[in-house]
Order: C-alpha cells, then structure tokens, then sequence
C-alpha cells in the first residue's frame, strides 16, 4: 500500500487502511472502494491524505507505531482528563473534585505507561501518519501525540523513568490551557488579529495556574505548560526567557509540539510531510529550538515513512518501502518509474548501502 493525497484520489480507488472517527469507531474498512462521494465526504472532514492499495504498492505493509486501540483508549482518557482537571479552575477544590483529579493523574499514568512500553517494547521511528483518524478536536489527538514524541525523545536523552513519566504527564497536560481558548480563535481559518492572538497566548499561563494548584501534580508538570511556547533565543512567550533558562522538558516539548502541529491538518493549512516538518524544526535549530533535541529527534521519526513516493537524483521515482534505525533518513525504496518517468518492473534499491551514497531523495510527496 502507500500514502496519496486525497486530491489525488479517483472513484474505484481501493482503501489500504482503515480510516476512524476520533472515539476510535471505523468509518470506511480497508479495502473499501472509493466513490466520488466518498471522497467528497473524506475531504468535508479534513483527510488529507489515505492509504491505498494498488499494483506498484503491492506487498508493503505499514508498520503502526502504536495500535489503533491504544490511540483511541488514550484521546478518550485525555478528554475525559483535561475536562475534569480545568473544572477545577478558579474554584476551591471540593473533597469530590480532589478524588476525581487524583483519579485522573492515575489514569494518565497508566496510559502513560502503556504508551512507554509500546515504545521499548517495538523500537521503530515513529510514523504517526500510519492510522488515519478525524479530528473532531484537535487538542486531545494533539496532547497525545505531542506526549508519543515527547517520551521517544526522553528515552534517546537517556533519561530515568521518573523523568520520563514527569515530561509524559506534562506532554499530556501541556494545552490545558486551550480549553478556555473560543474555538473560533483556535479553529480560525487565516491569521489571528492582535487581540485574538493574544487570547491564544495566554493559554499558557493559564494552564499553568491550574496546575500548579493540583496538588498531584509535581510542579514541574506546571511549568511544562508554562514553558512550552518558550524559545531559545527568547523570543518566546510567555516570559521570553532565553537558553539554560528554560527546562530542559521545555525544550523537548516544544520540538515535540512544533512537529506535531506542522505534520497534522488544520482548517486554516494543510498537513506538512514529516521531512517538511523536519526541515522546518531544523531552520529553527538554535534559535527557537535547541540543537540537540532537534538532532535527537531526527532519529526518532520517520523521515520518509513505508509508502510514501519519492524522487531520487537521478530522476527515478519509487516507494519508501523499508526505513533502517541507522539512517533514517536513507530508506529502502521500490522504483516504480526509470529516469525519463517510464515505468518499469519495480526492483528495490536501499539507499542506506554504502554503494548507494550518490543517491538522493530530491522530493516526496504524498503522490508525484
Ligand atoms: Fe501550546
């Protein structure tokens, strides 16, 4: 199978995977045939790009990074969470309400924990374009994700499971905030005026002054949703505080945050591939994002995930078929069209080989 642009979908197209409302329900089964209609509908609610099976993409499967039960489990969890958690704004905690937070940070932890040993337990990069899902409300799908790439990243810091649970509970509560966001600023199609963006800003501090209230929660948790909007070269918000003087889980939130807003759809843009939402961490690399983290990072996603299409520099076109732990960056690849855009009978060429090193991916996309 392999990742196409809807756009790039006619009638007769055959799904490769499945495609889930966010509660985790399935709307159309692998396998489905695509109408017209369908994929009008498909595009009505934000689905950029699909899975298809056709005869080039024959035999390549695509690994899921987490699996779908867990994803669904999990945004279920967050919205129940983070709304029990922000009724407990600017109120004094009733005896009822400290029970329910107390639950909710064990019912976190527990999620938490079970993402961690998703991770250890199948080390991959991570291809979160693998299950394609609806986003009602894009600040639990958000949450989660942010909190997969943030935990990826604290196990290559090496760093111990206390720390690691820390960063995942403050990845998971980091856009508390956000709830007393209008959704028609965080849904805006086209830029936030002055007043708006301010609004947006304070999403921060708000979330922080919740939390730091709760008791259960360390207070480092607190700061992660202070600091994560935070850059580098101070010109961050809410502080502008510079360099050492953010946390260090700050740091890895917001490469976390950043990559994950970038490489989802949202109403007012489209979806980057995760090389463009590299690419773009990376122009920000020591200025908004600390150059370590970024290189870390690298290492933990899927640049070129199983089944997208790629250019080499020699003009031939193929398929990501297998990515290597070593090289990222430098995935097996299907050829499916020779240098002058024949197609041909598809033969793999691996790019992480040594003999291989001339050759360069110049462009991928979802479908070229
Ligand atoms: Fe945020």
């Amino acid at each position: 199978m392999r990742l196409v642009k809807l756009d790039h979908c006619q009638s007769g197209i055959k799904l490769g995977r499945s495609i889930y409302s966010e509660k985790g329900k399935i709307l159309l089964t692998k396998g489905t045939e695509l109408t017209d209609s369908f994929i009008k509908r498909l595009k009505n609610l934000n689905i950029y790009t699909v899975y298809i099976e056709d005869k080039a993409s024959e035999g390549i499967d695509i690994v899921e990074s987490i699996p779908i039960e867990l994803l669904n489990e999990a945004t279920n969890v967050i919205k129940e969470g983070i709304e029990t958690i922000a009724e407990l704004n600017g109120t004094k905690p009733t005896f009822k309400a400290m029970i329910e937070t107390e639950k909710t940070v064990r019912t976190f932890q527990k999620i938490f924990r079970d993402i961690m040993t998703c991770l250890t337990e199948n080390p991959s990069v991570l291809n979160l374009l693998a299950t394609t899902k609806i986003h009602e409300s894009h600040v639990y799908t958000h949450s989660l994700n942010v909190t997969i790439y943030s935990c990826q990243l604290a196990i290559k810091n090496g760093m111990s499971t206390k720390e690691i649970e820390e960063i995942g509970l403050g990845a998971l509560l980091h856009d508390l905030g956000k709830i007393f966001v209008a959704p028609e600023i965080l849904n805006k199609p086209g830029r936030l005026n002055g007043e708006e963006y301010q609004q947006m800003k304070a999403h921060s501090q708000l979330g922080f002054d919740i939390l730091r209230k709760v008791h259960e929660i360390p207070l480092v948790v607190a700061h992660c949703a202070l600091q994560h909007h935070e850059r580098i070269d101070g010109r961050g918000y809410p502080r502008g505080i510079k360099g050492d003087k953010i946390h260090p889980y700050a740091k890895i939130l917001s490469v976390a945050d950043v990559f994950d807003a970038v490489t989802s759809h949202r109403v007012y843009r489209p979806a980057m591939l995760p090389h463009q939402g590299m690419e773009l961490l990376f122009s920000g690399s020591g200025t908004q994002f600390d150059t370590k983290q970024l290189k870390l990072f690298k290492n933990c996603i899927a640049i070129y995930p199983q089944g997208l299409t790629v250019k080499l520099n020699d003009g031939r076109l193929g398929i990501v078929t297998k990515y290597h732990f070593h090289s990222v960056g430098r995935p097996t690849i299907r050829i499916i069209k020779d240098e002058a855009g024949q197609s041909i009978t598809p033969y793999e060429v691996d790019l992480s080989e040594r003999g291989n090193l001339t050759l360069e991916i110049v462009e991928a996309d979802a479908l070229l």
